[in-house]
């Protein structure tokens, strides 16, 4: 069950945090992995890590905000899974706040990268996928997207909702082709970037299930996502969250 031999799939963002463990469960049922990041050095140390314990993996780089290099790196592939998982992150990391006190300029990015990144990776694959009758695109969402929160996070939770909103269209324009359209919606996660201890346990204590979610929590329900198995499940957004967000 769930095997993804002979499937070409790539992870965007996947450089580091939950894009590297999907990755790796991806290529552990047996799919050839595109390792996409910003920044080289991460995707080459993930793409590495999988091809050490046997998997087969590639970086690449481009950056999912620019739609002509989406389609340059995309195109001619044959992508048959595409998660895009690729968000505010790194140098792009986002300042929370009210909006009330937000500066304008702070709404386009996370918009760009959560919303317009999927919009250009669907672009540049979708048609492909439809000509081969097989297609999985799986967008990694956040509870963010889903319900109201007062964390200061309104322009990325609208970049997230929109990306769920997307999803659902691609998936219902597609559903007779072969081709699925599906989000996940993430709760708290593990931050590779947050290493203080107390405020991690903090954290865990608000979710239902006590810990933060890893890439190991969602990387099997992307696979199944990704699978034959999952062909009649489109326009869904699965909730992957500890208990945190209950619809
Ligand atoms: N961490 C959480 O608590 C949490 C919660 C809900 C949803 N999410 C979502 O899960 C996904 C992964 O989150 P994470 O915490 O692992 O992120 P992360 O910041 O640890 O890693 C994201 C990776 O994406 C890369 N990246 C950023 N912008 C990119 C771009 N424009 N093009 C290509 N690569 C780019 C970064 O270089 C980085 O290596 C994101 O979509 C995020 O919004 C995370």
């Amino acid at each position: 069950m769930f095997d993804l031999s002979g499937r070409l799939a790539l992870v965007t963002g996947a450089g580091q945090g939950i894009g590297a463990g999907v990755a790796a469960h991806l290529a552990d049922q047996g799919a050839r992995v595109l390792v996409n990041d910003l920044a080289l050095d991460r995707a080459e140390r993930v793409a590495s890590s999988i091809e050490t314990k046997g998997g087969d993996a590639e970086p690449l780089v481009f950056d999912v905000t620019d739609l002509a290099e989406v389609v340059e790196a995309l195109a001619s592939r044959g992508l048959d899974i595409v998660v895009n998982n690729a968000g505010n992150a790194g140098a792009r990391m986002m300042q929370p706040a009210p909006f009330r006190e937000m500066d304008p300029a702070q709404w386009a990015p996370p918009i760009d990268v959560n919303l317009h990144g999927v919009m250009n990776t669907t672009h540049a694959v979708l048609a492909g996928m439809c000509e081969r009758g097989f297609g999985r695109l799986i967008t990694v969402s956040s509870g963010a997207g889903v319900v109201g929160l007062p964390i200061g996070v309104a322009p990325y939770g609208a970049g997230k909702a929109g990306a769920i909103s997307f999803m659902r269209h691609i998936a219902i324009e597609n559903a007779a082709l072969g081709v699925t359209a599906n989000s996940v919606a993430l709760g708290l996660m593990a931050m590779t970037e947050v290493h203080d201890e107390a405020l991690v346990a903090k954290l865990a204590s608000t979710v239902p299930c006590r810990r933060l979610g890893t890439g190991d929590d969602l990387g099997p329900a992307v696979v199944w996502l990704a699978s034959h198995e999952a062909s009649w499940v489109t326009g869904q957004t699965i909730h992957v969250n500890g208990g945190s967000v209950t619809t």
